[in-house]
């Protein structure tokens, strides 16, 4: 089995195969998922939430995922590794260069970014100095405190215009992936049917073109509050590697997410 890159997910996304993505922030668990053929490792800045158990992902500091992409890097052999450029590392294109410069040199092999309009000539400079970009639309949690909680996005008409625009503007920008979070499984699916690049929701729905879960949302061991939108599989198979078999089979037979997991 060959390593992933934006061109085995692009191939899956044409040919209607679902992309299944899973955090991790260690070597053991990046080894597990990578040994299932999980598609998709995002080394998240969730971890300021299920691994030092702060309500936000605010705290999370560059150093922080160099640390633990580092660390997943070592455990992945196959899937295809993602960073996430943390609250503030990105207020300018040259500030964001730098940064992803270092989770690029930690051992991701793109960096993803929570924003639409105002990032467009970021995302263009990243993308022509070399660095992959995913964006990441909808409910982006490096928000909170503007978005007033983390909430479902795009259920208002000009809003859901909004997102498609961005969407389709960080396409021409040229970022190679899509994270949406928390959007209207309608909306979720025409965006997916408008882009060309994946299109993986957390969230939003069953079908965008992949989905991605908080590990420890997945497990059921969060150590806060459990969203909605995830499914505990360590209740339902008993095991660790049972739970990511079940939900690597749910995702592809798209019967994960179910309508008790999406938003309308
Ligand atoms: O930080 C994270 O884990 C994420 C995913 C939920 C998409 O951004
Ligand atoms: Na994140």
């Amino acid at each position: 089995m060959k390593k992933h890159n934006v061109t085995s997910l692009l191939k899956m996304k044409q040919a209607h195969e679902k992309i299944v993505a899973l955090t991790a922030y260690d070597a053991s668990f990046a080894q597990l998922f990578d040994q299932q053929n999980v598609e998709v490792i995002l080394i998240g800045d969730s971890l300021g939430m299920v691994l030092k158990g702060q309500e936000d992902t605010l705290s999370v500091s560059v150093k922080d995922i160099a640390y633990h992409t580092r660390c997943v890097r070592a455990g992945a052999k196959k899937a295809f590794v993602i960073a996430d450029m943390p609250f503030m590392s990105y207020p300018d294109a040259n500030s964001a260069y730098k940064n992803a410069a270092t989770l690029i040199r930690s051992g991701a092999s793109m960096v993803k970014l929570e924003g639409g309009e105002w990032l467009l000539n970021t995302v263009a400079g990243l993308v022509e100095r070399s660095v992959p970009v995913c964006g990441h639309l909808g409910l982006t949690p490096q928000s909170v405190h503007v978005l007033g909680g983390f909430k479902v996005q795009g259920r208002e008409q000009n809003q859901a215009e909004k997102l498609i625009n961005e969407a389709l503007a960080l396409e021409a920008a040229g970022i190679q992936l899509l994270v949406l979070e928390c959007v209207p499984s309608s909306l979720a699916k025409l965006i997916s049917e408008k882009l060309t690049i994946p299109v993986i929701g957390i969230g939003a729905g069953p079908h965008t073109d992949g989905q991605i879960l908080v590990m420890h949302d997945m497990l059921g061991v969060s150590a806060n509050y459990m969203p909605k939108f995830s499914k505990n599989y360590l209740n339902a198979t008993g095991s660790i590697s049972g739970s990511v078999k079940q939900y690597i089979s749910e995702v592809k037979s798209q019967t994960f997410p179910g309508p008790e997991h999406s938003f309308d």
